[in-house]
Order: structure tokens, then C-alpha cells, then sequence
């Protein structure tokens, strides 16, 4: 959006309500009135719903649901993550751009598109990426040896639970990664790295959460085990201030990760889990597991106790609950 668009949705918005005149608008901007009335109905092809009447002036009845980055910006309390935002209308899908760009780019930034043509999920699935949603990426170099990379993705599980759970909704942890509320998937987390032998260059946490997605627009075989933040509160969400939440509650997280005991964040995670306690039957490449889940270890993998009372310890599969 160009500048003077910008400003005249800005002075709309200040005005909270009440007209704003042509004349004042192109006197603030330096330009005509003329100019002004060009620019509104551009704005309104664009989804702002501006009412005008010739002798009060225009009024901002509502915006677009777009993630605004240079709000986002201007209100994120954050020192390290967020402070590049690389944002895009569509991206193919932000994990790739992200790793694309990630040797050239300080640790921290943020790709983030209103929409992904080809999201892609764990395993090799399909993640389906409408607007609305929150669709992210985000660069870290942490100095970690590779296997514990599994870590930073149960960070990022409880540093999305918690900024839902700030908001009043009941979100729970499915392993490995999967947040889920009354049951239903709202948010999937991918964890791509590029490592060396013993070191980790980059990892790209790619976040996915269904904040103002309409379900009905979901396929079906998606939308059966899918909510949103919208479906279980009844209100859309600003997603600028969303974002900027998540990001606080990421570094937070992250802060904690590099500097406090792993214990204490597993036992944060089992707090917030859906899983622990539960009958699960877990499928990986190689095997299917049956039992029940009672722990995860500090690699984050999944500890079940089978049939035979033997403990398993599951580092990466699918996981179903059996009641
Ligand atoms: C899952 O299968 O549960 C993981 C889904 C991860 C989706 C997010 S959306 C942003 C980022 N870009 C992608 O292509 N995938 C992740």
C-alpha cells in the first residue's frame, strides 16, 4: 500500500468513528481533495468498507482482515525474533522462502504470507493455508548439536499453547506437535534444519494456526479434525496483534531454552499436554507402537509403556489416541 493510502487509513482509524473531511485529509497529506477521493475508492477495492457523505466527510466502518507488518512492527516487544519480517500476500509456502533466505538473513526473521499455495505439513502431508490463517516461518541459529533440535520444537508447541491459552482457549498439546482444542487440531508446527555433522547452521520452525480461517472453506478430510480460533470463540482475531503475541511468547520461550534447565520446559509441556495418560497407538516408518503414553524424554521423544510393560521411546511418528 503506498503512503498516502496508509495515512488516510491511519487518520480514519484515529478518528475512531467520526468524519473526517476531504479537506482535512488532503490538507494533512499535501494534497488535493480530489486526490483524496481517488485514494478511498482505491481503499475500497481493497476491502475497506469507507462510508462517505459529502458534508461530514469519510468514516472507517471496517478494514480488511490483513496482517498489517508495519503495525506489527510498531507494537512487537520483542529484541531478537521478529526484528526482520519478511511478509508476502502469497508465498508457495514460508518454510521454503525461509530456507532459501536463511543463510543471508540475522537470526530471528520472520516470513510470514496470508496465504501458501503448496503449506506443507509434517510427514509429507498437504497443509491447506486459506486466509486467514497464521502462516510463519521462523529463522533460528542456535548453537546446538543436531539431535537436540527436537527441543526447540517443543519450545515452540508451549509458546503457541500459551499465547491461546492467554486468550481463554483451553489449547493442549498432541505429541509431538499438533495444538489442539476440545480435541480438534488448531495449530501444526514443522521443524526443518540444515546442519553440518556436529553443528546445526539454521532451523526453520514453520507455524501454522487457524485464527480466522472459516472451517467450512476447509476440505472435508481436513476440516473433520480441524478448528480455529474464530469456530471456538465466535470472534475473528486481529491477527497484527496476534502475531505480535506469539512472537513475545517465542522469544520468551526461546530465552528460556538457552539459558534455564530443559527440565523445567518438559515439565511445562507435560502440564499442558493432551497426550500423557492416554492409550496411543503411534505409527513410525518402521513400526507400530501400542500402549500407554507416560512421559517424553528430554529429546522430546515420546515414552509409551507397550502391552509388555516395556518402555518405548518414540522420537518421530504419528500418533492416535485408542479411547
Ligand atoms: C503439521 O503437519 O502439523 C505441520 C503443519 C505446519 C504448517 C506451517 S504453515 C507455515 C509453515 N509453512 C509451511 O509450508 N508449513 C508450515
Amino acid at each position: 500500500m503506498n503512503d498516502n493510502k496508509k495515512e488516510i487509513v491511519r487518520l480514519l482509524k484515529e478518528s475512531e468513528g467520526s468524519p473526517v473531511s476531504g479537506q482535512e485529509i488532503g490538507e494533512k497529506l499535501g494534497i488535493t481533495r480530489a486526490m483524496v477521493w481517488k485514494y478511498i475508492k482505491a481503499l475500497r477495492k481493497e476491502g475497506f468498507d469507507i462510508r462517505s457523505s459529502p458534508k461530514t466527510g469519510y468514516i472507517l466502518d471496517s478494514s480488511p482482515d490483513r496482517i498489517d507488518p508495519g503495525e506489527l512492527k510498531k507494537i512487537l516487544q520483542t529484541s531478537l525474533i521478529g526484528k526482520d519480517i519478511r511478509y508476502f500476500s502469497e508465498l508457495e509456502s514460508t518454510n521454503s522462502t525461509a530456507r532459501e533466505i536463511a543463510s543471508n538473513v540475522s537470526e530471528g526473521t520472520v516470513v510470514i504470507a496470508e496465504t501458501q499455495k503448496k503449506g506443507r505439513g509434517r510427514m509429507g502431508s498437504e497443509w491447506q493455508s486459506i486466509a486467514g490463517g497464521v502462516w510463519l516461518s521462523l529463522i533460528l541459529k542456535p548453537a546446538i548439536p543436531l539431535e537436540n533440535v527436537s527441543k526447540i520444537t517443543l519450545v515452540a508447541g508451549i509458546a503457541v499453547t500459551n499465547t491461546l491459552r492467554n486468550m481463554d482457549i483451553s489449547a493442549r498439546i498432541k505429541w509431538p506437535n499438533d495444538v489442539l482444542v476440545n480435541g480438534k487440531k488448531i495449530c501444526g508446527i514443522l521443524t526443518e534444519v540444515s546442519a553440518e555433522v556436529d553443528k546445526v547452521d539454521h532451523v526453520i520452525l514453520g507455524i501454522g494456526i487457524n485464527a480466522n480461517v472459516k472451517l467450512s472453506d476447509l476440505k472435508y478430510e481436513i476440516r473433520k479434525n480441524s478448528t480455529s480460533i474464530v469456530n471456538e470463540t465466535g470472534n475473528t482475531v486481529d491477527r497484527t496483534v496476534f502475531l505480535a503475541n506469539l512472537l513475545y511468547e517465542l522469544e520468551q520461550q526461546y530465552i528460556r531454552f538457552e539459558t534455564k534447565q530443559f527440565a523445567d520446559i518438559v515439565d511445562e509441556w507435560i502440564n499442558l499436554s493432551d497426550t500423557i495418560g492416554r492409550e496411543v497407538r503411534v505409527t513410525t516408518p518402521h513400526k507400530l507402537i501400542e500402549g500407554k503414553a507416560v512421559g517424553i524424554t528430554e529429546r522430546g521423544a515420546l515414552v509409551v509403556l507397550d502391552k509388555n510393560k516395556k518402555r518405548q521411546e518414540i522420537i518421530a511418528g504419528n500418533c492416535h489416541y485408542s479411547n
